[in-house]
């Protein structure tokens, strides 16, 4: 079967020399490895400064906190998602105000955002959901009106830019997962990438028990909440060594994706994503949308090819339903929404044959 997802762990030659080095360099805390990881991805990133973390999910935590969201706030996100997106907004204990999507690309849509807006709202997350970029230039006009900061969720999108400029770069706050199957793992890890000097300064704070590593324990008096957060030389090691082939693996996703989409065209009972202008997607998941979905599954599965909606609407959660909402626009996109694979491990020659199995029908 030609699996949706797939863990990419370097060659043994390159990974495993270096891995020893750091297991047995008697420091596989948080020290110089974890540094160099920071401004690594930084550089890769092109702007911004790295916060390294142990989850995506921590860089969410943080990411509120820095904004100001505590209890009783609002924040306003995306249904379409992976559940952390969301539960983290419960773990600063602020309510959860649900957005509706764009149909053309399933994700969050500015003009929703601007509707549910209201005095409470003290920061909305986008998400970049299996890759495309959200549409960047209305949210950050909306971001501008209201002084309500976003914090762009793109676990998924790790490489996928808005004009010409990577994931990283247009909003205050951007995270990174770094979990098994994202583009780049650290086994896990996660980033919050600031792109305010002082709010990094604080961030790193709040990671380590609201200590402040430039001074001595001693020295230090801890004035807010901070959390055991950090990530640690070993996952960062893997992380470096990622980084060496990270353009390279991205650029296979991208390839399969924009073949997929060029070759998909016109197919009856298929709808393609429309892209926001100016966007360029970096395809952790191909996504399309399909008549009679579960037949489609079915005929993919039947030939060898995992396809899934994958993810659960998360205002299906009762925990996460805050404000049971009208989404007529995720109602309709969910329904037909697949996704198919398309990254490192799908050659040109399982594209052919997703293509023809497509033409064919269900
Ligand atoms: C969209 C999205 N946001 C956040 C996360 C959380 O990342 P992590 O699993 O590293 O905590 C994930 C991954 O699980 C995700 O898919």
């Amino acid at each position: 079967m030609l699996p949706l997802i797939k863990t990419s762990i370097p060659p043994k030659h390159q990974l495993i020399p270096r891995l020893e080095e750091i297991l047995y360099s008697g420091y596989v805390a948080q020290g110089q490895a974890v540094e160099d990881f920071e401004r690594k991805f930084e550089a890769y990133i092109g702007g911004g400064n790295t916060l390294s973390l142990n989850s995506g999910t921590a860089a969410l935590h943080i990411a509120l906190i820095l904004a100001g969201v505590t209890e009783g706030d609002e924040v306003i996100s995306t249904p379409l998602t992976a559940e952390p997106t969301n539960v983290a907004i419960k773990m600063v204990g602020a309510k959860i105000r649900w957005a509706d999507v764009d149909l053309a690309t399933g994700n969050i849509s500015a003009d929703s955002i601007e509707k549910a807006i209201n005095k409470k709202t003290k920061a909305i997350i986008v998400v970049d959901y299996a890759g495309i970029p959200v549409d960047v230039d209305r949210i950050k006009q909306i971001s501008k009106k209201y002084n309500i900061p976003i914090i762009e969720d793109a676990a998924h999108a790790l490489g996928a830019k808005f004009n010409g400029k990577k994931t990283g770069n247009h909003f205050p706050f951007t995270v990174y997962s770094f979990q098994a199957i994202k583009h780049l793992t650290t086994i896990d890890g996660g980033a919050l990438q600031i792109l305010d000097n002082d709010l990094y300064e604080k961030g790193k704070i709040i990671r380590w028990f609201g200590l402040d590593k430039k001074l001595t324990r001693l020295e230090n008096d801890i004035t807010i909440q901070g959390y055991k957060y950090h990530m640690n030389n070993v996952n960062a090691t893997i992380g470096l060594v990622q980084l060496e082939n990270i353009e390279e693996l991205i650029q296979k996703y991208i390839d399969n994706g924009k073949y997929l989409d060029e070759h998909l065209k016109g197919i009856s009972g298929v709808e393609l994503i429309e892209y926001y202008p100016n966007s360029e997607p970096s395809y952790w998941l191909y996504t399309l949308k399909v008549n009679n979905r579960d037949r489609f599954i079915k005929m993919m599965e039947k030939n060898g090819i995992m396809a899934s909606e994958l993810h659960k609407r998360n205002d299906l959660h009762t925990y996460l339903n805050d404000y049971p909402t009208s989404l007529p626009n995720l109602d309709t996109f969910y329904e037909k929404m697949v996704h198919i694979p398309c990254g490192w491990w799908v050659t040109k020659d399982d594209c052919y044959k997703m293509i023809e199995l497509i033409k064919n029908g269900w």
